[in-house]
């Protein structure tokens, strides 16, 4: 026996699947998507660059390569970019993003940093960008080195006018062993564990692996 629905029937059925339904009874796509997933906050931990980031002499977006140097630092060079977004997926203009790290070696540049591992005075350690109108960020770098009792990580912070800034850790997900192990990774929820996870992958045209790390903002 064929069933009529109700109209109400109808709607509830479409919302449950995304779906909305017009006055004329045909079912379309809802525009409208849930916001999305605000980046988690990290620590900065003990080695925010001092002076700031902005203040170093050396800190464009090439961390590989000291503006005064020819060689390259020792590691994996990898590339890491993205997109800052707000909530509605919009990209945000004029974000400043911030990143700093260990050397391969696993030591940060920073006077507080008592760990024995080699400085490797080729590299950079820190580098700013600022987004332009499509909110798109790139850094070239290493892959960090491990040292005690972290897995390995790039700190980064970005501000933006208009929206609460964010200092966070992005995470390798091929460290999967080794993540699972780190408390501060550990502190945070699947998805947001999930949200700072980046892959790593080099593209047949590429030089180097490529990580895709796209953060979202939260309005002021
Ligand atoms: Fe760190």
């Amino acid at each position: 026996m064929q069933e009529i629905l109700t109209r109400r029937q109808v709607l509830r059925a479409a919302g449950a699947v995304g779906l909305s339904v017009t006055t004329g009874g045909l079912l379309v796509a809802q525009t409208e998507k849930a916001p999305l997933r605000i980046t988690p906050s990290q620590t900065p931990g003990p080695f925010y660059p001092q002076p700031a980031i902005k203040d170093q002499k050396f800190h464009d977006t090439d961390l590989v390569r000291k503006m005064d140097k020819d060689v390259a630092a020792m590691g994996e060079e990898i590339k890491i970019d993205g997109v800052i977004r707000d909530v509605t997926g919009k990209p945000v203009e004029n974000a400043v993003v911030e990143i700093w790290q260990a050397c391969a070696s696993g030591r940060y540049n920073h006077a507080r940093d008592n760990n024995p591992a080699k400085l490797d005075d080729k590299f950079q350690y820190w580098g700013v960008g600022k987004t332009g109108e499509d909110g798109w960020y790139s850094f070239r770098t290493i892959r960090p080195g491990e040292y005690p009792g972290r897995t390995s990580h790039v700190h980064c912070r970005v501000l933006a006018p208009g929206f609460r800034g964010v200092v966070t850790q992005m995470y390798f997900a091929d460290r999967g062993a080794r993540n699972a192990r780190d408390f501060i990774y550990n502190s945070l929820s699947k998805p947001d564990r999930n949200a700072v996870t980046v892959e790593f992958a080099k593209a047949t045209d590429a030089k180097v692996p490529n990580g895709t790390f796209d953060l979202v903002l939260a309005a002021k």
